[in-house]
């Protein structure tokens, strides 16, 4: 052997473990102490490879980690640290925390979206004055009061129309029940609803559908700093060039708008806006969140949040009422005793209509729409149940995992409306049923949408009855996990009655 060729061997050697040694050390000196346990994971990929492979399951498999590591999980994915919190007390005492209530970077977004900020994406003073201005506007607008009910009805009755022009025909659901429940918020943001076959209608919610609602399990393409770099890969450009049309469209959209801007009566979220935008600048208040250029973004995460969630939680209610008729039968009994069948149902039916309360509550737990919750950001070094969570850490919380838990809900997997129901057959809420979140960043929507189910559901079952098509496929529960948990596309024959 060459003398040098040894030492060249041993220099390699010497090298690559000292690589090794060098990579350990800056892994286990950086890991701050103390952070909740979790599995191991690659040098800069980190644990992301795991959760790439679990695929539409990012749900389960953290749930499964729980046996082993407990109810708080810490992972790194893809350069950013993340924990995931599992149960109900978990979610809540983290959640009644400031420090916990921060939104992570858009990177996506931000790049592509001149906006500053949202709703959804704010932190900090400013997501203050932001959720409490919009909180106030839909107040002031009527929303999960009486006066909107209105509204929804008469979409409703839009939406049975459009439904009753199948003849009890085999349809997707998918368009008509996404263009009624998008139109309710349109009314709510821009004062006005679209025909459902206006182009410009049409054009909106497909931009929001199509490939938005791709961006992978719990937003990673936008909460993880890498993807960005990224957009080469196909998925990625995708996403991207989805972010970008949808914004573009909203600021068309707002600034049309603006054009014939009524501040003295405001009758939508963008004119209130604009009106309050002027009180403070004749004060000289300086406002951080009321600013022109964030009000497309603040108004697409009303319109983002508002449209896809509640619509996709029709269909799973459609779904499950064409696989267990029996259920089906007995909303409409319900709702029949109540009505005698010559009026629609109302809210203030509800104290009657404990069934279908029920109902419309298991179908939330059982299809958790958004099974990992919208991520949080650690704004601060804090700690939850005795571990540390440093700044910056993204905090998911595992909704999926909590309504599943065997020790809240009896036989989780089956659909069983009765849970919610007491002895004597009342309606009996449960506290960790939380399909819209918990703590001080639960969905502001929560009303609005509330409300949209009840009467949308109702007059929809008042209407008809929904069966599976005899020629379709056997009902499938599987779900695409989105920015929403959906189900796969089906087909319906809505039956009239009479
Ligand atoms: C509800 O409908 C009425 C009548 O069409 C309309 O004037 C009002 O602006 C709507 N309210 C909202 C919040 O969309
Ligand atoms: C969604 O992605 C597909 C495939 O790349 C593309 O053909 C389509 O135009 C995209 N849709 C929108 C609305 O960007």
């Amino acid at each position: 052997m060459e003398p040098f060729a040894a030492v060249d061997v041993l220099n390699t050697r010497t090298l690559l473990i000292g690589i090794v040694v060098f990579l350990v050390l800056f892994r286990t000196l950086r890991r701050p102490r103390n952070l909740p346990p979790g599995p191991w994971g690659w040098p800069v990929l980190g644990n992301l490879p795991q959760i790439m492979a679990s695929g539409d399951k990012m749900h389960e498999l953290f749930s499964k980690l729980t046996k082993r590591y407990g109810n708080i999980i810490h992972v790194e994915a893809g350069g950013i640290s993340m924990v995931v919190l599992h149960g109900h007390d978990t979610a809540k005492e983290a959640f009644s925390q400031y420090e916990l209530s921060a939104r992570p970077e858009l990177h996506i977004t931000h790049a592509v979206c001149p906006s500053r900020i949202g709703i959804l994406d704010s932190s900090g003073e400013e997501w203050v004055e932001i959720r409490r201005f919009s909180m106030t506007v839909l107040r002031s607008l009527g929303v999960g009061k009486a006066s909107f009910e209105q509204n929804i009805s008469t979409e409703a009755g839009i939406l049975i129309e459009e439904i009753g022009k199948y003849h009890g025909k085999a349809f997707d659901p998918k368009h008509a029940v996404g263009n009624a429940v998008s139109n309710l918020i349109c009314s709510v943001v821009f004062g006005k609803r679209f025909q459902y076959h206006d182009p410009a209608f049409q054009r909106l919610l497909k931009l929001l559908s199509d490939n938005i609602t791709q961006g992978g399990a719990a937003g990673l393409l936008e909460t993880s700093p890498i993807f960005y770099k990224l957009r080469m890969l196909p998925f990625v450009r995708r996403y991207v060039h989805a972010v970008n049309n949808f914004h573009k469209h909203f600021n068309v959209l707002v600034g049309e708008h603006t054009h014939k801007k009524d501040t003295d009566s405001p009758r939508d979220f963008i004119g209130f806006f604009l009106s309050e935008k002027e009180k403070k600048d004749k004060q000289g208040v300086e406002s951080l969140a009321l600013q022109s250029e964030n009000l497309p973004k603040i108004v697409s995460d009303l319109f983002g949040a508002g449209s896809e969630t509640t619509a996709t939680t029709l269909r799973w209610a459609m779904l499950y009422m064409m696989a267990y008729p029996e259920v089906q039968t007995r909303v409409q009994k319900e709702l029949d005793d109540v009505t005698n069948r010559n009026r629609m149902p109302r809210i203030a039916d509800k104290p009657e209509l404990p069934y279908t309360e029920a109902v419309l509550c298991e179908v939330q737990r059982i299809e958790t729409i958004v099974p990992m919750s919208v991520p949080h950001m650690c704004s601060d070094d804090t700690t939850l149940m005795g571990y540390n969570i440093p700044k910056g850490t993204l905090v998911f919380s595992n909704l999926w995992h909590n309504h599943f838990d065997p020790s809240v809900w009896e036989e989780p997997k089956s659909f069983r409306p009765e849970r919610f129901l007491d002895k004597e057959g009342k309606f009996q809420s449960r506290e960790e049923l939380t399909p819209f979140g918990i703590g001080r960043r639960i969905c502001i929507g929560e009303h609005l949408a509330r409300q949209e189910l009840f009467v949308l559901f109702t007059h929809l079952l008042h209407h008809f009855t929904f069966k599976n098509p005899d020629d379709a496929p056997p009902i499938s529960f599987k779900g695409i996990h989105g920015l929403v948990w959906t189900p796969q596309d089906f087909t319906v024959c809505a039956i009239e009655r009479n």
